[in-house]
């Protein structure tokens, strides 16, 4: 126990419960704390539906980030939130809503933000120039979320996710895994991995948490088990798979790869490209680390395990519908 501690919130406003992240969130709160009043957020209608027969005991609704009067409507009453974001969100934009939203209803006891940045990134000025000249993308966004939201001295705990989210391989890089049984990654560079899903699992026991030392901290987030290049990573899959899957990290076969499919929105490509290439120089900062372990009192999922799950995506043997491509 902590001599300062703190108190549970009775109800919790979960963003992006449609997702991975926060899915595994929601579930790990309707699991553990039954009583825990949940409200469930989506910013897209078509996935409500889906949301409410997932929970049907809690409440479903559809708000926006940049949109403040759904935000007001989303934290009115709300004693906790779980707030994950997509990539090349307006962050400024949208924790002044968060803030705003937080303020209005006067409620909050503890949100709980995830990020993802190098841990070595603190300001917009760690952040090299070519990557800032785009003016948003996951480089600063986060950086940019965190100010808005230490400035307004929410009582917040970062998950800064140190890792790739497992769900990279179905999404950012699934198709040359299935079409070409490659691995394409271009500045091959060590990396830790975490499945999506310890990431929600974390945040929901920080809410549940009673220790109130967890405020105003931010947790560098791997799963414990897996730091490797992504060659070795390639070489995990063919081992699961049962395929040899090879690996090539050449930017010219990444953009003819991607090119097609970004036409017309080659700025994400050559986004990623640059940041990939920044995160090439941070090699040497990821680790595997008991943090997870710590919060949530179990061990993280391996990349192994995650593979074995997923095996009939990776392999093309079953719908995915997580496909996302940088465009
Ligand atoms: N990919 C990686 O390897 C990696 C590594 C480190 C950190 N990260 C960070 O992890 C976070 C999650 O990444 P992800 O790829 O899982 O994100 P994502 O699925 O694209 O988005 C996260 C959630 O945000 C919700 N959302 C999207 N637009 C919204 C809006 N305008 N208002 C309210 N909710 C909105 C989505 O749910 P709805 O569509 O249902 O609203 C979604 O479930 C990002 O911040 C990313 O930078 C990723």
């Amino acid at each position: 126990m902590t001599n300062t501690p703190k108190s549970i919130p009775a109800s919790t406003l979960v963003f992006g419960a449609s997702g991975l992240i926060g899915g595994a969130a929601a579930r790990h709160l309707k699991d553990v704390s039954p009583q825990t009043r949940l409200r469930l957020v989506t910013s897209r209608e078509k996935k409500a539906a889906q949301l409410r027969a997932r929970f049907p005991d809690s409440e479903v609704i559809v708000a926006d980030y940049l949109d403040l009067p759904g935000m007001i409507r989303a934290f009115d009453g709300m004693e906790g939130a779980f707030v994950v974001t997509p990539d090349f969100l307006d962050e400024t934009a949208a924790m002044i809503n968060v803030v705003a939203a937080a303020r209005h209803a006067g409620t909050l006891k503890h949100l709980v933000r995830v990020t993802g940045d190098p841990s070595s990134v603190h300001t917009e000025d760690d952040v090299p120039l070519n990557l800032r000249a785009f003016d948003g993308g996951t480089a600063i966004q986060h950086v940019r979320a965190r100010k808005v939201i230490d400035s307004a001295r929410l009582p917040v705990t970062y998950l800064n996710i140190a890792a790739y989210l497992m769900s990279d391989f179905t999404r950012l890089f699934y198709r040359s895994l299935v079409n070409e049984r490659t691995l394409l990654v271009p500045y091959d560079r060590t990396m830790a991995f975490i499945d999506d899903r310890d990431v929600g699992r974390a945040g929901a026991c920080l809410l549940l948490s009673t220790n109130g030392h967890h405020l105003g901290k931010v947790y560098q987030l791997d799963n414990g088990h897996d730091l490797m290049t992504f060659r070795e990573a390639a070489a995990v899959l063919g081992e699961v798979l049962g395929e040899p899957i090879a690996y090539d990290d050449s930017v010219e076969r990444y953009v003819r790869s991607f090119g097609p499919l970004a036409e017309g929105k080659d700025v994400k490509l050559r986004y990623f490209l640059q940041y990939m290439e920044w995160e090439r120089g941070a090699s040497t900062i990821w680790r595997r680390s008991d943090i997870l372990e710590t919060l949530t009192g179990t061990r993280g999922g391996t990349l192994r395990a995650w593979i074995a799950e997923n095996r009939a995506a990776l392999l093309g043997e079953a719908p995915n519908s997580e496909e996302k491509v940088p465009a």
